[in-house]
């Protein structure tokens, strides 16, 4: 089906995106001699790419608005060609560290406008599945990352390890020239010809004008001109989900095990560095199979659902892992067990997370917010995505020599909040088309303005 095909070329740049983030573990290992790298160079490097994906967020945000869905995602390739030529052909720690803020530039884009370009084109029916196919993406390109680093590791040619995400780039640069744009955003700037055109690629005949006229009626009814409009009443709810449901994607510790995964690995005792790296990329695959659970479910059985029974067993097993490293010597549990149990306990979050928070916050990020508002406002989230994923990764080797095991029962607190938050706020948007969902905000928030209706 067509919109298989433009979901597959948008989520490209996941593929860029989780290759880009774990790529840089391996190559490190040859960058830091032959650069002669000192600790602070050696974090600058690494985090780059993090903190230019919080600008590329915010970017992405306002020209999804003024360019269109499909230029930012074009802008986003270039981008991603632009920074694996330059980190590939390197002279000096300056360049590289410039083109990895490049790269992030390009990660901060697609990760704004590839969800919010699928959601944008697909029937409600499987927009769960299409949007999914971003994450799928994510895991492939972390798989792949491990796969070239391990490849390229007897050659030191980290250069080339860098460099080859330009064939993805490139890939997506001529695949998005190819497709149509969003008919929402075409719409919203009134291509009404256009907009009709693109829907006529991916919808039945009979479907296009009521979908046409939801669109317009949604247009007129939600009116924010200014960055400071998204904090009204009317989109506050829905930018406090957005915000909400990105950070805790990242403050439930993801990033510790996917940055971190061999050094977790051999602290607990795998220790020889092939076994731990072997275990990381047995991560790297349940990682890629556990998110066609999410691709399978997502519209049968919900997003909430997925994400609930998501946070529960992430929250396990984090609290499984604290026990399992904190208490196994107080216990008198065998020591050669820690590394096992810990490599179990890991895998099984990954499942978890693969399944729902992975796949399901980038999904609602770009169907929960309102036509006119959707763009800025999946920028704010995604930057705060960004902002809290680079808190995080820095934050946690630190945490971790201040607080041992303890540390898992932490992030398996937020898991705790997390669950919270979505049982309490969170709406479910299975099969809804995303003018209802729209709508469904300006009714609550209507009667929480209005309060409770008199008794008749
Ligand atoms: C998250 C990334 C994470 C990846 C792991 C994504 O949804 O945003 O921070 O590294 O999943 O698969």
């Amino acid at each position: 089906m067509y919109i298989t095909l433009i979901a597959a070329v948008a989520a490209v740049g996941g593929l860029l995106f989780g290759f880009d983030t774990g790529v840089i573990a391996g190559a490190m290992l040859f960058i830091v001699p032959e650069f002669h790298l000192g600790p602070a160079e050696q974090g600058l490097v690494v985090s780059a790419v993090t903190f230019g994906a919080l600008f590329g967020a915010l970017i992405g945000g306002t020209s999804s608005d003024a360019i269109g869905r499909r230029w930012t995602n074009i802008a986003a390739g270039l981008s991603f060609v632009a920074g694996s030529i330059f980190s590939a052909l390197a002279p000096d720690v300056e360049v590289l560290i410039a083109s990895r803020v490049l790269i992030g530039l390009a990660i901060g884009l697609t990760s704004v406008a590839a969800p919010m370009y699928i959601a944008e084109l697909s029937p409600p029916r499987n927009r769960g599945k299409l949007v999914s196919l971003f994450q799928l993406a994510i895991t492939i390109g972390i798989l792949l990352s491990y796969v070239v680093d391990r490849a390229l590791a007897p050659d030191h040619a980290w250069r080339w390890m860098l460099g080859l995400a330009f064939v993805p780039g490139a890939l997506l640069v001529i695949g998005m020239i190819a497709m149509p744009e969003s008919p929402r955003w075409l719409l919203k700037t009134g291509a009404e010809k256009a907009a009709r055109h693109a829907l006529s690629l991916v919808r039945s005949p009979d479907e296009i004008d009521a979908e046409v006229r939801a669109i317009h009626d949604d247009l007129e009814q939600n009116q924010p001109a200014a960055w400071s409009e998204l904090l009204m009443p009317g989109l506050r709810p829905a930018l406090l989900v957005g915000v909400g449901l990105a950070v805790l994607q990242q403050v439930t510790g993801i990033n510790t095990i996917i940055y971190y995964a061999p050094q977790i690995f051999q602290k607990a005792g795998l220790n020889s560095a092939t076994t731990a790296l072997a275990a990381t990329a047995g991560i790297g695959v349940v990682n890629v199979l556990s998110t066609l659970i999410a691709i399978w479910l997502v519209d049968r059985v919900g997003r909430k659902p997925l994400l609930l029974a998501g946070l529960v067993g992430m929250t396990l097993s984090l609290a499984a892992l604290g026990v399992a490293q904190g208490f196994g010597s107080t216990f008198d549990v065998d020591q050669q067990l820690v590394g096992p149990v810990t490599v179990g306990f890991v895998g099984l979050y990954i499942v978890c997370f693969a399944f729902s928070l992975g796949p399901v916050v980038w999904l609602m990020i770009s169907e929960i917010f309102p036509n006119r508002a959707r763009a800025r406002a999946a920028g704010i989230s995604t930057a705060a995505n960004w902002t809290a994923n680079f808190l995080v990764s820095l934050s946690f080797p630190v945490l971790q020599a201040m607080l041992g095991p303890s540390l898992w029962f932490l992030y398996a607190a937020m898991g705790v909040a997390a669950f919270i938050f979505v049982v309490g706020w969170v709406p479910e948007t299975k099969g809804k088309s995303l003018e209802d969902i729209s709508r469904q905000w300006r009714t609550a928030t209507a009667t929480n303005l209005v309060g409770q209706q008199p008794a008749k």
